[in-house]
């Protein structure tokens, strides 16, 4: 089939603004939208910009705005949005080139919730042991892959980017609500601030956008919650 498909270029070193390129590419219904995007590239213009690299939905580098929601380009086949395929770059992140957004902004948000294992305890000479059911406390929000897509989608995030964003609260809860771990209330002040879960507005973009269907609203509100009481059980 012929799929038509356009896509939101700007190259900032030539270019006075972004502008619309429209291309015309043979695809197969149970191609990915990410194979259209390669197929420009390699046959039809070899200066478009794009990231990605494991192309089976587990690095999340290339979250992009397709058909006007924030989607894996790994992760969407033709046959789902059809011959006219839209393609732009994540919104609220400054655009490098054409579809390649500057992460940086996102990931400062992502190391700012201390995302790691605090815990000064000398560790034993075999692993920290965890029950099956303290393990299961956090379990969803370890599917996290980093794609962005849930920040870029929401609105509290555009109208003010100073917002922790959604992926940054999401990593928080992984730690907080891990037994092992021992700066949960560490990461609850920081999450307090002015900037951090409050400006959560409960409007779950998030939520439609996540590629790991992590029930993100939720936990965001399990943290809010522990906020509120210091209880991260
Ligand atoms: Fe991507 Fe989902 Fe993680 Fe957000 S929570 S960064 S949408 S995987
Ligand atoms: Fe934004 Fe999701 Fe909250 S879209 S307002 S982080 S529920
Ligand atoms: Fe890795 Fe799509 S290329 S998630």
């Amino acid at each position: 089939m012929k799929v038509k498909i356009k896509i939101r270029r700007f190259n900032p070193e030539k270019d006075r603004k972004p502008y619309w390129a429209e291309y015309t590419v043979d695809a197969e219904p149970a191609d990915r939208v990410l194979d259209v995007l390669v197929q420009i590239k390699g046959y039809q213009d070899g200066s478009l910009t794009f990231r990605r690299s494991c192309a089976h939905g587990i690095c999340g580098s290339d979250a992009l705005v397709i058909n006007g929601r924030n989607r894996l380009a790994c992760k969407v086949l033709v046959r789902d949005v059809g011959k006219d395929i839209v393609v732009e770059p994540l919104r609220g992140l400054p655009v490098i080139k054409d579809l390649t957004v500057d992460m940086e902004p996102f990931f400062r948000k992502y190391r700012s919730i201390l995302p790691f294992l605090i815990n000064d305890e000398p560790p034993p000479h075999i692993e920290r042991l965890q029950t099956i059911e303290a393990r299961a406390r956090f379990d969803e929000t370890t599917k996290c892959i980093l794609c962005a897509a849930c920040t870029t989608s929401c609105p509290s995030f555009w109208a003010n980017d100073s917002y922790v964003g959604p992926a940054a609260i999401v990593q928080a809860h992984r730690f907080i609500f891990d037994d092992r771990d021992q700066g949960a209330q560490v990461r609850l002040a920081l999450l307090a601030e002015s900037d951090g879960v409050w400006r959560c507005r409960t409007i779950y973009n998030c939520v439609e956008a996540c590629p790991r269907e992590i029930d993100i609203t939720r936990a965001i509100g399990e943290v809010k919650k522990a906020i509120l009481t210091g209880d991260v059980d």
